[in-house]
């Protein structure tokens, strides 16, 4: 038994339900329901997902956590509250933002994200670790989505907050999210006590491309099956879902996820002029280091038969240097 953690606990439960409150009955929340009105966000969204709003003055939770006799210095060590920066006492943490609560796999609020409404630094303010929250061992939106794990196996895998939702609106009930492209031994830990496959589906961005090439490696090390979400360049998830609709999202960006190894591909390719000799050249050498690792020979086949039509090379060599590749490999 831990007092202290459970009285945490009651306090963040009690704030996530007046952010909540505060954004869909109050004047206070207006200028937020208007921003995640033009984002999309649906009223049974921001209730499924408890979404608030934290008002832009220094003592709302404060007032609200001192009437319930809460210990402030405890509500600050949790995240709630901060110090001030003169004098003694404490301000509101959560200032003039969203508030998404993180709940941790049995559905109790232990931590707050808190989203600037517009452009701002930073963009999203955390809750620090505390005795309830460890940012890498925690997956956003695993209390709702476990159900379906449990029955596909599946997870997949997002970046952000927005992200689950729109894809849980779209009908993918099985994502959660690793709030940013870090992907920690932790999450690795527990992805594997729940999934046998794992769909990635970083935003279509340089930093979400790399991260998920730098997972994949990371989910097979750990005997994961890995599938690889592709978006447009420049886009995630929640911005596919806004742009082109759910039903566009779940077909053709989550079904049609494809093998790691066509990801990699794709991705490589990017960095090439194919048009050159150079570039063809250089292209084909990276891709074959990625084919010559798959140890089936008929996976080996497709994919060199896929290039040599793509670059007008023979099927015959690329295959004898793919071999060369395998031999010097040993
Ligand atoms: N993140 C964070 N702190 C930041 C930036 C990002 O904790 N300053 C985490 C958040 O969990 C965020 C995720 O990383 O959801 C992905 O970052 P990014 O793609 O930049 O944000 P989005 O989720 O796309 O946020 P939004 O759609 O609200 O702009
Ligand atoms: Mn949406
Ligand atoms: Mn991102
Ligand atoms: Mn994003
Ligand atoms: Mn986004």
């Amino acid at each position: 038994p831990d007092p202290e953690r459970d009285r945490l606990l009651q306090a963040y439960e009690w704030s996530a339900k007046f952010y909540h409150y505060l954004l869909k009955n109050t004047e206070h929340g207006t200028a937020a329901m208007e921003y995640l009105r033009s984002r999309n966000f649906s009223d049974q969204m921001i209730d499924k997902f408890q979404i608030g709003y934290a008002p832009d003055r220094w003592d709302t939770l404060l007032q609200f956590l001192e009437k319930r006799n809460f210990d402030l210095g405890e509500m600050e060590k949790g995240g709630l509250l901060s110090a001030r920066s003169e004098g003694k006492g404490y301000v509101d943490r959560f200032r003039g933002r969203i508030i998404f609560p993180i709940a941790n796999r049995t559905g109790k609020v232990i931590a707050f994200a808190g989203r600037i409404l517009g452009e701002g630094q930073p963009k999203y303010l955390n809750s620090p670790d505390s005795k309830l929250f460890n940012k890498s061992r925690i997956l956003y939106n695993l209390h709702q989505s476990k159900a379906s794990i449990r029955k596909t196996r599946q997870i997949v895998l997002f970046e952000g907050y927005g992200d689950v939702i729109s894809a849980w609106e779209a009908g993918v009930h099985n994502g959660v999210a690793t709030m940013g492209t870090s992907l920690t031994d932790g999450h690795v830990a527990l992805l594997k006590s729940l999934a046998d496959e794992i769909v990635l589906s970083y935003d279509g961005d340089r930093a979400g491309q790399a991260a998920a090439m730098k997972a994949i490696g990371l989910l097979e090390a750990n005997e994961l099956q890995v599938k690889v979400a592709l978006l447009p360049s420049g886009l995630d998830p929640d911005e596919f879902v806004s742009r082109y609709g759910g039903d566009r999202f779940r077909e053709q960006v989550i079904e049609s996820a494809v093998s790691p190894v066509k990801f990699k591909l794709i991705y490589l390719k990017k960095n090439h002029i194919l048009l050159e000799e150079d570039g063809k050249i250089a292209y084909v050498k990276e891709a074959l280091e990625v084919i010559a690792t798959l140890h089936s020979s008929t996976e080996r086949e497709v994919y060199l038969r896929e290039i040599a039509s793509e670059l007008e090379l023979s099927y015959d060599s690329l295959k004898q240097d793919c071999n060369l590749l395998r031999a010097s490999m040993q």
